[in-house]
């Protein structure tokens, strides 16, 4: 790919998702901007350059950008945080909230929805005492092409076997020829938005939880403190923030405090 569109391409792209792409991604960028270019009737990526070159922010630069985006995710990831969740979090934060009977979670780049549906299954699972609560799973994301799915609530036999474990494939969803659906019961237990994270927020509730995972990952350090700074807000003062296996608020966020709980990290508000 010509240097000067892989110039234009990230930085189009960094400045409408954050996404920092280094000089060695010129690979990444054309073979995923390849098959876009194809599918939108142009010859090639010069051409497709061409024409985002030509007018202001259109669906095309949108549909460039979400290609951009890596979408890698599994049901349970990592596993630990969903035990620290179960074992300790949930039952704290359930305790404290039986004057109100709310709980409030926010799943930020929740991807095709496998991360707030295995939250969903948990819950269901193991807090039926939930039943009878206000309790709200928000998810987001910048792409509404993993919106799109994650709303679908599909997952092919390869996502499936990707952490979801059989008994709760076998209690929360239904066989639809070649993928598996899951149960309405949980679908709606989850509202779906489109939020990108380097836009203006919407107005919402105050979180008990935040789950914002593999992510912070991609931007840089700015941006991380500003997004930080951004939830720190939105959290309840006992609120409890998680983030991905190779992120932190170390050297980003001195309000958040880390602990450990089931051998994975948790920050709360010191
Ligand atoms: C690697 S996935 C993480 C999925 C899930 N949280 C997990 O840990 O398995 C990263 C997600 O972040 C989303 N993303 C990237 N930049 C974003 C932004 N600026 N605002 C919101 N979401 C963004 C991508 O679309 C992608 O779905």
């Amino acid at each position: 790919m010509d240097v000067q569109d892989f110039n234009f391409v990230r930085e189009m792209v960094r400045s409408r998702s954050a996404i920092v792409l280094e000089d060695e991604k010129n690979y990444l960028v054309e073979s995923r901007l390849q098959p876009l270019a194809r599918r939108e009737g142009f010859v090639g990526i010069a051409e497709l350059v061409t024409k985002l070159r030509s007018n202001g922010f259109s669906p095309l630069h949108g549909k460039v950008v979400e290609a951009m985006t890596t979408n890698e995710t599994s049901f349970y990831r990592d596993v630990q945080p969903f035990e620290a969740l179960r074992k300790v979090i949930l039952p704290e934060l359930i305790s404290k909230r039986t004057a109100t009977r709310q709980l409030r979670i926010w799943c930020a780049a929740s991807s095709t929805g496998q991360e707030p549906y295995s939250l969903a299954m948990l819950l269901k699972e193991h807090f039926a005492e939930l039943a009878n609560w206000d309790v709200k799973i928000l998810a987001t994301d910048l792409s509404t092409q993993v919106l799109e799915k994650a709303r679908s609530g599909c997952f092919n036999q390869i996502e499936i076997n990707r952490g979801l474990p059989a008994p709760l494939l076998l209690k929360y969803f239904d066989r639809q020829g070649p993928t598996w659906q899951i149960k309405e019961s949980i679908r709606q237990m989850i509202d779906f938005r489109p939020l990108n994270l380097i836009e203006s927020w919407p107005a919402m509730s105050t979180m008990d939880i935040v789950l914002i995972r593999n992510v912070l990952i991609y931007f840089d350090v700015q941006t991380k403190k500003t997004i930080l700074g951004k939830i720190r807000k939105l959290m309840r003062p006992d609120g409890v923030l998680f983030l991905g296996g190779a992120e932190s608020t170390v050297n980003l966020d001195d309000a958040f405090g880390r602990t450990e709980v089931e051998r994975t990290s948790v920050y709360r508000l010191r």
